[in-house]
């Protein structure tokens, strides 16, 4: 047993933390497996005991029932009344009673002090501070120390163990319950109206992690996904930069922008740097800049622009952009302004 036990110190132990030592890239699906942040190891953690605690009971009782199932099968020479039967044991009411009292005693002990230590994880000065709403059936980002509003996708640095960086977030709902879940960086959290939720990420390894909303919020709530890019301090640092600058305007699509200040995308959509303020909509400053339409609901292409503002229904079915009722012409002029959004 000693053996066994410093078996498990020496080599084990090592072993399964390097293992969770964040290896490994973000994955091209949502994965609860491969946790990649600090909140989202601490919750692995106690899900893997929580399977480990499941999975003993499962081999028992089916050990159990096949044991009893042959030894006390059916054989040629048995007569036809019942067997024995027995009413009432002490011992065995009160091993079935502990035994799972115990159980949940620690499974609620060890929830628990995950729960305090990620909720109450003292939020270090130099944290990246970052809003989001919740909205049918999209994700607004600001970066209030920054002065940057994005959408759909949530740009952040990545944490080395040299130099660790941790991103707040500040959790809010413009409608219904949205919730918040990128499982390779945390548990989930719900946005909430009226009331403001907490939680933090720190992704250990560069690249795009892939969320959803977790919490049914209408007819489009599966196309409500999330990425997050964790990106070098320098890039981050770029992108930071480009995402501070105005718009561009560019004279060759002066038709096209003039198309669309002269409608009602303007109510909805803000484009920093002109006379756009809508706020109902994702701002549009740097459309280009973004990898997906629709939050996710397409790649974020010329051709996938086009079919969007022709006809989003078609694409995202009962989503709040309206089919602006554009000819072919207006259409092409629109989109190539859109594209001078980098
Ligand atoms: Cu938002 Cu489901």
């Amino acid at each position: 047993m000693r053996h066994l036990l410093s078996y498990r110190k020496r080599v084990l132990t090592p072993a399964l933390l390097a293992g969770m030592a964040y290896a490994g890239a973000p994955d091209q699906v949502t994965n609860i497996f491969n946790p990649l942040s600090t909140p989202a190891n601490s919750v692995y953690r106690a899900a893997l005991l929580a399977l480990a605690v499941c999975a003993a009971i499962f081999v028992s009782v089916v050990i159990l029932l096949i044991y009893a199932i042959v030894r006390f099968r059916h054989r040629p020479g048995d007569d036809a009344s019942e067997p024995p039967q027995i009413y009432g044991s002490n011992q065995i009411e009160l091993a079935w009673t502990v035994l799972p009292i115990l159980i949940v005693v620690v499974l609620i002990l060890v929830a628990a002090r995950t729960i305090a230590d990620v909720q109450d994880y003292p939020q270090p000065p130099d944290a990246l501070k970052v809003t989001a709403v919740g909205r049918q059936w999209w994700w607004e980002f600001h970066y209030p120390d920054l002065g940057i509003v994005t959408a759909n996708e949530l740009h952040v640095p990545v944490s080395k163990s040299d130099r660790r960086q941790i991103t707040s977030l500040t959790l809010e709902s413009a409608d219904v319950i949205h919730s918040f879940w990128v499982p390779q960086l945390s548990g989930k959290t719900d946005l909430i109206p009226n009331r403001v939720n907490r939680m933090w990420i720190e992704p250990k390894q560069a690249g795009v992690y892939l969320g959803n909303c977790a919490e049914y919020c209408g007819t489009q709530h599966a196309k409500m996904r999330l990425r997050v890019i964790a990106h070098s301090p320098e890039e981050f640092g770029a992108w930071v930069a480009s995402q501070r600058q105005p718009a561009a305007d560019d004279p060759q699509a002066s038709a096209g922008r003039q198309i669309f200040f002269s409608t009602s995308c303007v109510n909805c959509h803000s484009i920093q740097g002109t006379s756009a303020k809508g706020t109902f909509g994702p701002d549009l400053t740097h459309l280009m800049s973004r990898q997906t339409l629709g939050s996710g609901a397409a790649p974020n292409t010329p051709e996938k622009l086009r079919a969007w503002m022709r006809n989003p229904q078609a694409i995202k079915e009962g989503c709040l952009m309206p089919d602006m009722q554009l000819s072919n012409r207006e259409l092409d002029q629109v989109v190539a302004y859109l594209l001078t959004l980098k």
